[in-house]
C-alpha cells in the first residue's frame, strides 16, 4: 500500500536558479498548466471519498463582491466552479456553499473579503490572492466543521502590524473539520498564521478529527502557528520556513510528523508550549537550522499516513518550494 518515494527534481527545476527577489526569495518561474477542474491529488484531501469541488459543473467568471457571494450562496450546493478575475475588494465575510471550486485567474483573489467554509463539504481554492482580513471579518480562509478541503498554489498575507490582533488567522481549521490538504501556498508576513484547532477545552469536537497536510509550502516572515496544532494530524513535508519566532507547535495530545521541512532563522522550529497538555512531534529528515525539535517524541510515522507522498529532502526544498509555491497556476 504505502510507498514514500524521493524522487529526482526535474532538472529543468534544478537549474532554474533565476536571481531571487530580496524579499520574497523567489525565483522566476514558469507558470504551471492546470485546468480548473482538477481534483485533490495529495494528502488528507484524498481520503474520505477525495476531493472534487465543482468539477463537472458550471464555470462562472466573477470579478466583484456582489458576483462572487451569488456564485457561492449557501441555497446551492450543486457543483460549481468560480472563476475569480482581477482583486475583488471589500470588507466582508463571504460563506461558501458546498461542491465549489475558486480559482483564482493569474493575480486575482481577495483584498480584505474573508472566506468561510462552515459546516460544508468539497471544497477548492486555487490559484488565490488572499490579503489583509480584519479579524473583524474572520481569517483569510476559516474552515469550521467541514470536510474535503484542498487549498492548493494560494498566497495569502496581511502585514505584520503593530496590533497583533489586529489580523486573526491567515487559514485556521476548526471546530472537528477533517480531511484537509493545504498545498504549494505562500503564507507571508502575519503574526498567527495557521490554527489547526482552537480551544483547550474543545477535544470532545476535535479529537479523532482535525487531519490536515501541509506541503510544499513557504512560510516567510510569519511570526507563529505554522501550524499550531490542537488534538488533530498534521503531516507536514517539504516546506521551507523563513523568518519566524515559532513554527510547529503541537499541543493537546495532537500528533504531527515533520518531514523534509528547511527552517532558516526559526527560533523554535518545533516545539510545545502554550497549552494545559502537550503535544507530540516526529521529526525525520528535516534542516532545523541548526535548533533542536523539543516536542515530545509522537506516534505518527511515515506507516501511519493513509496516502502515498513524495519527499524532497531537505537540500532540494530552498530551491524548489521558494519558487513553486504560490499562485502560479494558468488555466
Ligand atoms: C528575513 O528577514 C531579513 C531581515 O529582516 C530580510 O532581509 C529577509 O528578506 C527576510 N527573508 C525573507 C525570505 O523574507
Ligand atoms: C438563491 O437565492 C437567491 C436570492 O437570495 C436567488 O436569486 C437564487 O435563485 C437562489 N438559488 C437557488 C438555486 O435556489
Ligand atoms: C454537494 O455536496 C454534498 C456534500 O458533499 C452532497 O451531499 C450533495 O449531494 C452535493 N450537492 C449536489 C447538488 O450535488
Ligand atoms: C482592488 O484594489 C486593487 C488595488 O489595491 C486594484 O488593483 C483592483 O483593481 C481593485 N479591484 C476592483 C475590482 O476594483
Ligand atoms: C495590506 O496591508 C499592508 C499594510 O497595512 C499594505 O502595505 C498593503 O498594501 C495591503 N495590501 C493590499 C493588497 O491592499
Ligand atoms: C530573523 O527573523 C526575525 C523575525 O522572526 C527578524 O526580525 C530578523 O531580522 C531575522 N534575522 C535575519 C538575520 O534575517
Ligand atoms: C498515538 O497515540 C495516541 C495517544 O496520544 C493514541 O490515541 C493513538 O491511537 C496512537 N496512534 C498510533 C498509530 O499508535
Ligand atoms: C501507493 O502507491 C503504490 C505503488 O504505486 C500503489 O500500489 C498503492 O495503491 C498506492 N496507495 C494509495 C493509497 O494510493
Ligand atoms: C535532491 O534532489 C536530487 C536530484 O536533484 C536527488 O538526487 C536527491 O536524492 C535529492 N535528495 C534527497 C535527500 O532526496
Amino acid at each position: 500500500m504505502k510507498l514514500t518515494s524521493v524522487v529526482a527534481v526535474l532538472s529543468a527545476l534544478a537549474s532554474a536558479t533565476a536571481t531571487p527577489t530580496p524579499t520574497r526569495e523567489r525565483a522566476a518561474t514558469e507558470p504551471h498548466k492546470a485546468t480548473v477542474s482538477d481534483k485533490a491529488t495529495l494528502g488528507y484531501a484524498t481520503q474520505n471519498g477525495g476531493t472534487s469541488g465543482g468539477a463537472g459543473g458550471t464555470v462562472t467568471t466573477v470579478s466583484t463582491l456582489a458576483q462572487f457571494t451569488a456564485a457561492v450562496a449557501l441555497n446551492n450546493t450543486a457543483p460549481a466552479i468560480v472563476v475569480v478575475q482581477g482583486i475583488i475588494n471589500g470588507t466582508a465575510k463571504v460563506r461558501v456553499s458546498s461542491n465549489k471550486t475558486i480559482i483564482g485567474l493569474p493575480g486575482s483573489g481577495f483584498n480584505g473579503v474573508g472566506l468561510l467554509f462552515l459546516k460544508q463539504k468539497n471544497l477548492i481554492i486555487r490559484n488565490i490572492v488572499s490579503s489583509n482580513v480584519s479579524a473583524s471579518y474572520g481569517d483569510g480562509l476559516t474552515i469550521q466543521e467541514s470536510t474535503n478541503v484542498w487549498v492548493d498554489h494560494s498566497e495569502f498575507h496581511s502585514a505584520l502590524v503593530s496590533n497583533k490582533n489586529y489580523y486573526d488567522g491567515l487559514i485556521d481549521v476548526t471546530h472537528g473539520s477533517d480531511f484537509v490538504t493545504i498545498s504549494h501556498t505562500h503564507f507571508h508576513d502575519h503574526w498567527k498564521t495557521s490554527l489547526v484547532g482552537h480551544s483547550d477545552s474543545n477535544g470532545a469536537q476535535d479529537k479523532g478529527h482535525l487531519r490536515v497536510t501541509y506541503a510544499n509550502n513557504y512560510w516567510s516572515n510569519c511570526n507563529s502557528r505554522g501550524p499550531s496544532v490542537r488534538f488533530g494530524t498534521a503531516h507536514i513535508y517539504n516546506s521551507l520556513y523563513v523568518n519566524m519566532s515559532s513554527a510547529v507547535n503541537t499541543r493537546m495530545g495532537a500528533q504531527v510528523l515533520v518531514e523534509s521541512n528547511v527552517f532558516k532563522n526559526v527560533t523554535s522550529p518545533i516545539t510545545s508550549v502554550d497549552s494545559t497538555q502537550v503535544g507530540y512531534a516526529t521529526a525525520n529528515g528535516n534542516d532545523l537550522g541548526g535548533k533542536r525539535n523539543v516536542a515530545p517524541y509522537g506516534n505518527l510515522t511515515v506507516a501511519s499516513v493513509s496516502y502515498n507522498y513524495t519527499l524532497l529532502g531537505a537540500e532540494n526544498v530552498t530551491a524548489v518550494v521558494a519558487s513553486e509555491a504560490g499562485p502560479i497556476l494558468v488555466f
